[in-house]
């Protein structure tokens, strides 16, 4: 079989890109663990360096494992290409650099994951990027936020930690009409659930760490969109502005995450659906932000554009944050860490963790309530979960002052 274009997403995310009898038969791709590369002569180099001839000169710039990384996150999301980086922060700061200079103005999100929100607010503002947040749910909001120095519009859906969604396509179409760039954070959804460039985006960044590695063992993140806007991402923003190149070793473990990506997210997503439910019925759960049910404000467009609504859950309980941590405190299998996507279940409060780089006054004008709750819906059995959390949830309010 010739892996191409036309193949299944599974299909592409396990062969695209390698040939075995390319490299001695090797079923698995090697990993190319070397900084630098060399020239058969002075001219060779140079000509590499002018751009003349492709090849790989430096690891900072590229290498062959990255390569095939990108090129694959590339297709599946349907771009051109793909860089893969350091980190998110890496691929999100990188892209952002290239793009935006000082006096331009950024449109973006109410809500945007901790360190992005602080990338903005500390790094660009500082830098003279005017950072303007707008409810991108409201699309004449999104057309008055549109002015003449408006460079991108930038976004997450869902976004972290709350699970607003943005219409990408309805987004990038006022976008482009005013002349700016999309840039969508597609980490929550990864391609399995939505693919942004098909809807009108232009760049898409992942934290690979998330979904794609897929098991909490790298850091990771990757930018795909137009050959040019890539290419230029690469030499500008990752090459000289921020150095946040991926390790050879983190490309070749994110390879591997790739393969079964499809099919976590089909399980992530069938366990999230029983445990969202599961919760909204439960006593002392006071709201579920979860995209598959039906009371979500945005469910239509839920269906719309996720054909599967993902495995991260934000909730309230009745009770406040003090009832809440009593409860997490009360798990004996869902973790209390940060970071999402990986197959054990996770729990976080993002007021005092992922999002405490919001002052209490952000997060109350950025819709990031104080009590909120941030799952992360692993890869046990869904039975287990559940049980976990029925029994946090239920247990006598006298056994959590214990
Ligand atoms: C939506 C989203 N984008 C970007 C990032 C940053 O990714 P990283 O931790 O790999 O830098 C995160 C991290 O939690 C995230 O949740």
């Amino acid at each position: 079989m010739n892996p191409n274009h036309s193949n299944g997403f599974a299909t592409r995310a396990i062969h695209l890109g390698y040939q075995p009898s390319d490299h001695e038969g090797a079923l698995t791709p090697p990993l190319h663990l070397t900084s630098t590369f060399a020239f058969d002569s002075v001219e060779h180099g140079a000509a590499l360096f002018s751009g003349e001839r492709t090849g790989h000169f430096y690891s900072r710039i590229s290498n062959p494992t990255l390569d095939l990384l990108e090129r694959r996150v590339a297709d599946l999301e349907g771009a051109e290409a793909g860089l893969a980086l350091s980190s998110g922060m890496g691929a999100i700061t990188s892209v952002l650099w290239t793009f935006l200079s000082p006096g331009d103005e950024i449109v973006t999100d109410k809500t945007l994951y901790g360190c992005t929100f602080a990338f903005m607010r500390h790094g660009l503002a500082k830098w003279g990027v005017t950072v303007t947040h707008v409810d991108l749910k409201d699309h004449d909001a999104v057309r008055a936020a549109m002015g003449p120095k408006t460079r991108m519009v930038y976004f997450e859906t869902p976004a972290n930690p709350n699970m607003r969604l943005v219409d990408i396509e309805a987004v990038s179409a006022i976008a482009h009409e005013a002349g700016a760039m999309v840039v969508v954070d597609n980490t929550y959804a990864t391609p399995v659930l939505t693919r942004p460039i098909e809807l009108g985006a232009d760049i898409v960044v992942h934290s690979a760490t998330k979904y794609m590695g897929g098991h909490g063992d790298l850091v990771g993140g990757i930018a795909v969109g137009r050959a040019e806007q890539i290419g230029e991402a690469r030499i500008v923003g990752m090459k000289d502005m921020t150095g946040a190149v991926m390790a050879p070793f983190n490309a070749m473990l994110v390879l591997r995450g790739l393969k079964t990506l499809k099919l976590r997210m089909e399980r992530h997503c069938q366990n999230a659906m029983t445990i969202a439910r599961a919760l909204a019925d439960h006593p002392a759960i006071g709201e579920v932000h979860y995209p598959g049910l039906e009371t979500f404000s945005q469910h239509e467009l839920a269906t719309r554009q996720m054909p599967g609504f993902g495995a991260m859950i934000a909730f309230e309980l009745k009770d406040g944050f003090s009832a809440a941590a009593a409860m997490m405190n009360r798990l004996q299998l869902i973790r209390r860490a940060v970071s999402l996507g990986d197959t054990e279940s996770l729990i976080q409060h993002p007021a005092s963790m992922t999002h405490s780089t919001y002052t209490p006054e952000e997060r109350a004008a950025h819709d990031i309530s104080e009590g909120l709750i941030r799952l992360s819906v692993g890869l046990e059995e869904v039975e287990d979960i559940l049980a976990d959390l029925t029994r946090a949830l239920d247990a006598p309010a006298a056994a959590s002052a214990a």
